[in-house]
């Protein structure tokens, strides 16, 4: 039963509650018209305290298209955050205005922290360096439209695993199935933390610094931008920025049914002259979010179709 819980990490929801949310975003994706009034009366609280386009626009598309109406700010400098209050009492406050909330923020553990002085469900969609979920539940679904069963797959994920919370998130939630190995493929600078390396199987990941030795072997590979934001050294970031791109050259090598996936944004790591691959997928892996959000909100709300 997903009514009424908080989303913070990917392990909040159990594999089948997971599948009932792709499930019903599978629905949603071929008859969208049958969704248009199921949230009418209900309200999405969205409050980003980092820029956001994908996430926050998704979740707002999704309301609306549900019927469902939005309020939040972009900027927390246009809140009562820039005259000092607490996320404490602005959650409790955000409660008695809204059905459901999402929250972005640049410390980590944020979201858990809202959550906790609300019974409204809470939507952790970022916090800091840690956790993005709902950009994991996009990324199982596009794995799951494209590769039809998320298991036996090799999964390459490249850049920034040590401040990529997108990647953090999905990796998390990919070793609860079934004959998952991953390729960790990023500068010794930014390797995966030890926190997230320390919860896998024994021989389910490779690290390595190669992208052209590994992306022959891999069926998913999941790129990511160097997190400019997280670095307390600009020089070290410039020096870093540019270690991989992904270009005609190195997509040679990979399989023909080999899927290229990227959270975005996107700075310089995938070069736009592979954007018309065909295995490119990251745009269709955008529009699925919204989908994916359509259904969760859904599922947080125990609204269903009459
Ligand atoms: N993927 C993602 O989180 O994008 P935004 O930062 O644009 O929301």
């Amino acid at each position: 039963m997903l009514k009424g819980k908080h989303l913070i990490e990917p392990f909040d929801f159990s594999l089948e509650e997971l599948e009932q949310v792709f499930d019903l975003a599978d629905g949603i994706i071929l008859a969208p018209e049958n969704y248009l009034d199921v949230c009418k009366g209900k309200i999405l609280a969205t409050l980003f305290y980092e820029p956001s386009t994908r996430t926050r626009f998704s979740f707002e598309a999704a309301m609306q298209r549900l019927g469902g109406q939005i309020i939040g700010f972009d900027d927390p400098n246009t809140s009562s955050a820039a005259k000092g209050e607490s996320l404490s009492d602005t959650i409790r406050t955000i409660a008695c205005y809204a059905d459901v909330s999402v929250l972005r923020h640049p410390r980590e553990g944020t979201a858990k922290l809202a959550s906790k002085y609300t019974d409204m469900p809470v939507i952790n969609a970022g916090d800091g360096g840690h956790q993005h979920p709902t950009q994991t539940l996009t990324d199982l679904l596009t794995i799951r439209k494209y590769h039809k069963e998320i298991k036996n797959l090799t999964v390459g994920v490249c850049g920034d695993l040590k401040f990529g919370r997108t990647i953090h998130s999905l990796v998390k939630a990919l070793s609860r199935y079934e004959n998952i190995h991953f390729k960790m493929i990023s500068p010794e600078e930014l390797r995966m933390p030890k926190y997230i390396l320390e919860d896998l199987e024994d021989g389910s990941y490779e690290i390595t610094d190669n992208l052209e030795t590994s992306i022959g072997d891999v069926d998913i590979l999941y790129m990511s931008r160097v997190q400019r934001e997280r670095f307390v050294s600009e020089d070290e970031y410039q020096r870093l920025k540019d270690f991989f791109i992904l270009d005609k050259t190195k997509m040679e090598l990979a399989k023909e049914d080999m899927i290229v996936m990227h959270p975005l944004p996107r700075v310089n790591e995938i070069s736009k002259e592979i954007d018309s691959d065909k295995r490119c997928i990251y745009f269709e892996q955008a529009r699925f979010g919204m989908f994916v959000r359509m259904a969760l909100i859904m599922k947080l709300l125990g609204v269903a179709i009459a």
